[in-house]
């Protein structure tokens, strides 16, 4: 039967050594160790983190350094593809399967067997794919589109996301089942600006590696370089840190760098600076409280279907400090207080 196949990432046998660069903060020697300790089990892991913080190439390194390794590693980005079409991405189709199906073509799942396959962007899978996710994970086997006959399912799978999972169950988007299944181990990675001292090593490592690429040798970056990257908050985090020395490399330009930098630093102050120049730390712990609160008050409010009265008893307040709140925080009373009357 023929089958047509895309190409697969497939890792070297034995590649080198790792690219995935682990530093010497605490939380990432931790991470360290508990990676080499689900490495060689077929486990599923949910890898966090906001965007640029390296899911994916903590991914790479986990297949990379299991016995997995030297067998094909497969990404799916599930945003990127509609619903219908991801069904057959996922899990291929037999010919004829449906109008267009003239070949056989077998799924990213299966193109992964003896490897592992990367769901990224997890969060935003189609909720009915979710639930044939959820069949193909539960009974380890799958079949393709038009298929009688089932396969058996050897493949690992790795899944990431830059979105709250928990709140996407809340609010309905997310099937909590399949939650459980791919959330076996959960590794978080921590934003750059969390683990400023790992700077100075993915500094070196990223010169080094561009320098050797465009074969331009850079100098050293200067004293006053070096501060601001200490600053500056990263919001794209390794990715960003990434592109920053890539272009120091390629234009050689430290002092346009560290203007555009300051300018950034400027435009970070200024949104939390007041117009007399000075940044009340009471009005922010205050406007962090009413954040917490107002979560709190939110998840609490859902869980008995918007009853108040029982979300006061359960946050050991009064009623009528609970309508305060509500008010304070700037949650719809009518909407609230409608909801109330329905649950009550
Ligand atoms: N620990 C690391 N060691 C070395 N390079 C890293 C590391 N983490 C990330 N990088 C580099 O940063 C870039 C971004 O990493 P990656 O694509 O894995 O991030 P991501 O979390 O998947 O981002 P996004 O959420 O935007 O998809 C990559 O090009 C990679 O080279
Ligand atoms: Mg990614």
């Amino acid at each position: 039967m023929s089958t047509i196949t895309e190409p697969v990432f497939q890792m070297e046998a034995g590649s080198g050594p790792s690219e995935f660069l682990f530093g010497s903060t605490p939380v990432m020697l931790d991470l360290k160790k508990k990676i080499a300790l689900v490495s060689n089990t077929d486990v599923p892991v949910l890898i966090t983190g906001e965007s640029g913080t390296g899911k994916e190439s903590l991914a790479i390194e986990i297949h990379r350094s299991s016995r997995r390794g030297p067998n094909p590693f497969v990404k799916v980005n599930c945003a990127a593809i509609p619903g219908a079409l991801m069904e057959s991405e996922l899990f291929g189709f037999e010919r004829g399967a449906f109008t267009g199906a003239v070949q056989r073509r077998i799924g990213k799942f299966e193109q992964a067997t003896t490897g592992t396959i990367f769901l990224d962007e997890i969060a935003d899978l189609d909720l009915a794919l979710q639930a044939k996710l959820l069949h193909v994970l539960q009974d380890g086997n799958l079949s393709m589109i038009g298929a009688s006959e089932e396969v058996m399912l050897d493949t690992r799978v790795i899944c990431a996301t830059n979105r709250d999972i928990p709140s996407a169950v809340q609010g309905g988007q997310f099937r909590q089942d399949l939650f459980y299944r791919i959330n076996v181990i959960h590794v978080n990675l921590p934003a750059l600006r969390q683990r400023r001292a790992d700077l100075p090593e993915l500094v070196d490592h990223f010169l080094a590696h561009y320098t050797k690429l465009f074969g331009r040798p850079v100098a050293k970056p200067s004293a006053a370089l070096v501060e601001l990257f200490g600053s500056y908050h990263w919001p794209g985090n390794i990715r960003e840190l990434e592109n920053t020395l890539k272009q120091l490399v390629i234009l050689q330009n430290e002092g346009e760098l560290i203007r555009t930098l300051e300018a950034r630093l400027k435009e970070e102050m200024a949104r939390i600076v007041d117009p007399d120049g000075t940044v009340p730390l009471k009005k922010y712990v205050k406007l962090a409280v009413l954040k917490v609160e107002k979560e709190l008050i939110l998840k609490v409010l859902r869980h008995n279907r918007w009853n108040r009265k029982k979300s006061a008893r359960m946050l050991r307040i009064s009623y009528r400090a609970l309508l305060y709140k509500l008010k304070e925080c700037g949650l719809d009373q009518r909407e609230t207080a409608v909801l109330s009357e329905r649950a009550e």
